[in-house]
């Protein structure tokens, strides 16, 4: 039997941001998950911090309403958990109120020596004063102190240089957990493993075999109850930025020479320093989809980005004739996450015929598949069998063990495991690709879909030369 990995040493997580939707939609069911699955120690405090004046009360029950939507009424061991939350009021940009807050978080503590996590549950613009405050007064009680910052990290190249220079000059990187769930999700996890310990799998993944790339990232889903974060990031800053151009280089990078994560992040930033976007107003489709503007938050005329589609390219040798498509959107006709490598077609076969593909894929089903084509027509065997011979595999965890995808990366943050974050080299270089999506997104028109198609133009063209679908300009 593998032994569940758990978390030892007594410890802190302070929210900031706790009153906001992150911390509801994701951070309060992943810590409930890890303490019912017996993860956690005895001794921990989870201390919500926000602007919003909460009792601790008051903070309890919105954890509580929290974790009764995600799992259902009565949750096992919900009211032993919830004794071990606290709330702390006041503003980011008030040093007293750190202060405060660290006298605060030592009583808590009491004489046990507590590891202590700082975790950025609030809008990019607060991070500076965040840093800053902290550096003076937690980190000066406790120079381990993690802070854990999510995606997106900035908002464009210049502002992540920005906040590097801040962090760089009151933090240790080793301190530092640049969070993006993707990482945490068991299939993208898999890419790395499945890689690592199966070359007949990066054999296949050669830039030479392979005719094009597409990473999809549909849903169903409107933005909802995300609208404060959504309406001034869009989905080109949500979706590319940072999730598909991460399983990009997951799929595309060298393997490393050693399982550590200091050979894989080098491939990674290797990958991501390479890709390139053209700039041409072609290889860009944005839109938004019909009732956006009317939503609560939205301002009149929004010009934000609810579908993209992007064509990249990989500047390296065995990668630069391999068309890369991103494609994300809200408000789809259906919900998928994957990836589709597609093959080239032999020189004798027809540019028609269907081709080989290897997918991973997140949604809806967590599977490798290797599909295969087999003409009827060629069959001499009685029972003419011809179509797909799908060779896949699940990825899914299955059981009670299995974490969210939050879980599994706050037991890392715990653990001090940092394998499955960004490190500032692939921030950077993601927003250097950004930024030149964005700069054609400025001059491009956005388009309007309607909710539930395929997004701003059903109409695809497949090329004659290559199998891919691409919009029509
Ligand atoms: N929601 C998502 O799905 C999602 C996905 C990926 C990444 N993220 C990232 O996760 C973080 C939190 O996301 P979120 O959706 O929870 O954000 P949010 O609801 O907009 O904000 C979280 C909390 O931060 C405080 N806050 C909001 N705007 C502020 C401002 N302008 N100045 C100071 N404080 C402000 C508020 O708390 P108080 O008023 O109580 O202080 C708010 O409850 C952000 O960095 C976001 O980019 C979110």
């Amino acid at each position: 039997m593998i032994k569940k990995t758990i978390v030892q040493k007594p410890f802190q997580i302070i929210i900031f941001g706790a009153s906001g939707d992150l911390a509801s939609l994701m951070l309060f069911p992943a810590i409930y998950n890890l303490y019912a699955q017996k993860r956690l120690p005895e001794n921990f405090q989870i201390i919500g911090y926000g602007r919003t004046k909460l009792t601790r009360n008051q903070f309890q029950k919105i954890f509580h309403q929290s974790i009764v939507k995600k799992y259902g009424q009565n949750p096992y061991k919900l009211t032993q958990l919830i004794d071990h939350l606290y709330f702390f009021s006041g503003p980011y940009d008030d040093l007293k109120s750190y202060e405060n807050l660290n006298q605060f978080c030592k009583k808590l503590a009491g004489t046990e020596k507590v590891d202590q996590v700082a975790y950025f549950s609030v809008p990019p613009v607060v991070f500076a004063d965040l840093i800053v405050n902290l550096s003076k007064t937690i980190k000066n009680s406790n120079n381990k102190l993690k802070l854990v910052i999510e995606k997106p990290f900035g908002t464009s190249e210049k502002t992540a240089q920005e906040l590097v220079k801040i962090l760089g000059k009151h933090f240790d990187q080793r301190n530092i957990y640049m969070l993006d769930h993707y990482l945490g999700k068991i299939p993208v996890q898999s890419i790395i493993q499945l890689r690592m310990e199966n070359n007949i799998i990066n054999q296949l993944l050669n830039g030479d075999l392979i005719s094009n790339i597409q990473l999809t990232a549909f849903e169903t889903a409107d933005i909802g109850q995300r609208i404060g974060y959504f309406e001034h990031t869009g989905i080109i800053r949500d979706m590319l930025q940072s999730h598909l151009l991460q399983i990009l280089s997951l799929i595309t990078m060298d393997i490393p020479n050693h399982p550590n994560r200091n050979s894989l992040e080098r491939e990674k930033y290797a990958l991501l320093s390479a890709v390139h976007f053209s700039g041409k107003k072609d290889d860009l489709v944005i839109g938004q989809y019909q009732g956006y503007q009317k939503l609560r938050g939205v301002k009149k005329n929004s010009k934000t980005d609810t579908f993209a589609a992007v064509k990249l390219s990989i500047d390296r040798r065995q990668w630069f004739d391999v068309p890369i498509f991103m494609r994300a959107g809200k408000k789809l006709g259906q919900t998928i996450s994957r990836v589709v490598i597609e093959f080239k077609t032999m020189p004798f076969q027809n540019h028609n015929c269907a081709v080989n593909k290897l997918i991973f894929e997140m949604k809806p089903a967590e599977k490798i598949e290797l599909i295969l084509y087999k003409d009827a027509k060629h069959s001499k065997s009685l029972t003419k069998m011809g179509g797909t011979v799908s060779l896949a595999h699940n990825l899914a965890c299955v059981g009670d063990e299995c974490l969210t995808e939050y879980a599994t990366l706050i037991l890392d943050i715990l653990n001090g495991k940092k394998d499955y974050f960004l490190s500032i080299n692939e921030v950077l270089a993601s927003w250097k690709i950004t930024d030149d999506i964005m700069k054609t997104k400025n001059r491009s028109d956005l388009l309007n879909y309607k909710g539930g198609s395929e997004g701003p133009k059903s109409q695809y063209r497949l090329t004659k030369k290559e199998n891919f679908y691409w919009y029509e300009s």
